[in-house]
């Protein structure tokens, strides 16, 4: 078993404390995945530690300076573990390509993610040029900015701690049940794009609410229709097609 590296680099590394419980919590335990948090206050050299600066050309708000991280990147850069890792460098950012569960299968397959968590307006464009550009950063496998939706958070914490959930669920061992991953809404393959219809459980009548007949059917064929007919009107109505 290959172990999946994560390095998060922050200036809030107890933003991360919820990675110790569940499904990545135990697969953090199991050694499926070695997540490392760093902050990048420790990657300073003034006597305020500061990471942020005016931007140039003017504008409301702080940007988070390129010197620290330039700093901290190379130091996660320079503690590979295993021979021939080049890290991939994911960026959350709300102008970033959106996150898709595509990518996310994507990242499950990347042995090494490194997150950049910017605050206040962002990073210092260069950081992202820098090591996306393979002639100067050959070590890397690249950067990708990725966004979470269309609103604007008030840092990447809370998006890498997603993403990471998202990804670090696909890698083998994680989930028990292999067959919950290929049933998820927008897993690849016959539910490419659809959402999940509805799902029920015990006791067959609640508050006079009854459970669909055809899923106490037994039939199987006749079940598996049913759901990806419900697949297809509940996809329809939230819009996402
Ligand atoms: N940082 C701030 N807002 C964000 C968003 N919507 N997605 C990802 N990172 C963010």
């Amino acid at each position: 078993m290959t172990t999946t590296r994560i390095d998060v680099i922050t200036i809030f590394p107890d933003y991360f404390a919820p990675l110790q419980l569940s499904l990545v919590g135990k697969a953090m335990t199991e050694g499926i995945i070695d997540i490392r948090v760093h902050d990048l206050r420790d990657h300073t050299t003034d006597r305020h530690r500061s990471v942020d600066d005016t931007p140039y050309g003017g504008g409301p708000g702080m940007l988070m300076s390129p010197e620290p991280w330039g700093m901290a990147l190379d130091a996660v850069r320079s503690a590979q573990q295993a021979p021939n890792q080049r890290p991939l460098l994911i960026i959350p950012t709300p102008s970033g390509e959106p996150l898709t569960q595509e990518l996310a299968h994507r990242w499950a397959e990347t042995d090494w993610l490194v997150f950049a968590c910017g605050r206040y307006e962002g990073i210092d464009a260069r950081v992202a040029q820098y090591y996306g550009d393979a002639k100067v950063c050959p070590d890397w496998a690249g950067v990708r900015e990725v966004s979470l939706g269309n609103y604007v958070l008030a840092g990447g914490e809370v998006a890498a701690l997603v993403i990471i959930e998202a990804v670090s669920r696909l890698l083998p061992g994680v989930v028990s049940n292999a067959d919950s991953i290929t049933d998820d809404s927008f897993a690849l393959g016959a539910m490419a794009d659809l959402v999940e219809g509805p799902s029920f459980t015990r006791p067959r009548t609640w508050r006079g609410l009854e459970v669909p007949e055809v899923l106490v059917s037994g039939n199987h064929e006749r079940i598996a229709a049913w759901r990806a007919e419900q697949a297809q009107i509940r996809t329809q109505s939230r819009h996402l097609r």
